[in-house]
């Protein structure tokens, strides 16, 4: 029987690694899963109930009220998330949510929810997911790490281009900022902190196109997955 195959790809915030995960999901057949709407869902649950960082305490108990699934979308040929039933794939990529996700993202019982079903939509499929703790915690035995960086000011360009196509009206000071704060605080957080594994393989995509990242991406997996 041919072995499961997991790919992680991990890195900081708007660094085209979902859009590296999603492109090396298509073309190896592979299910795609972004381990940061699930965190970003979370986020969403919460504000919704008006629970801030002050009201941390509260949330342990509440994160039973929390279900979440990904589904097919054959119009959009994409995968979406779904809370509590409800489709939030664009909702949760505005700013208010990313304002709010980084000290979410850092409670112990979030995260354990979050790599516990992580792990389980990859049980018997072969996955990439893309994340921050993908290569580090949820799957230290992947088959292939990678770990992807750019600029704070490419990331930031292309992350402020992505909203402005939705109109969504924020400017780049904003973008930037969210960005630098999000790196440090994930980066810096007590559990799971962003962090490059030491067997992931770095690809800087600061002067790449899509196309080009992609290829570096398909050459080092095409080398691992004849290996295992
Ligand atoms: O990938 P993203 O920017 O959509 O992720 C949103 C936030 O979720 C990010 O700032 C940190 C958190 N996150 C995390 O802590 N662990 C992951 N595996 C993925 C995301």
């Amino acid at each position: 029987m041919k072995k499961k195959i997991t790919i992680a790809v991990d890195g900081y915030s708007s660094c085209g690694k979902s859009t590296l995960a999603r492109d090396l999901a298509k073309e190896l057949g592979y299910d795609y899963i972004d381990s940061g709407a699930m965190y970003r869902a979370v986020t969403l649950f919460l504000m919704r109930r008006n629970i801030d960082e002050g009201e941390r305490k509260e949330i342990p108990a509440l994160m039973d009220q929390i279900n979440i699934d990904f589904r097919w979308n054959t119009e959009h040929h994409r995968n979406e998330i779904f809370l509590n039933g409800e489709c939030v794939e664009d909702r949760i990529r505005e700013m208010d949510v990313s304002g709010q996700v980084s000290w979410v993202s850092a409670i112990q019982e979030v995260r354990k929810k979050m790599v516990d079903m992580q792990r389980s939509f990859a049980e018997d499929k072969d996955v990439v997911m893309d994340g921050r703790d993908i290569g580090t915690v949820v799957f230290p035995d992947a088959e292939l790490k990678i770990f992807v960086t750019a600029s704070i000011d490419v990331r930031a360009k292309r992350r402020h281009d992505e909203l402005a196509s939705k109109e969504l009206k924020v400017t780049f000071k904003e973008v930037k900022k969210n960005l630098a704060d999000r790196d440090r605080i994930d980066s810096t957080r007590a559990i799971s902190p962003l962090r490059k594994a030491a067997d992931a393989v770095e690809i800087d995509n600061s002067t790449m196109t899509r196309e080009e990242q992609l290829a570096v991406a398909m050459n080092l997996a095409e080398k691992r997955i004849k290996i295992s």
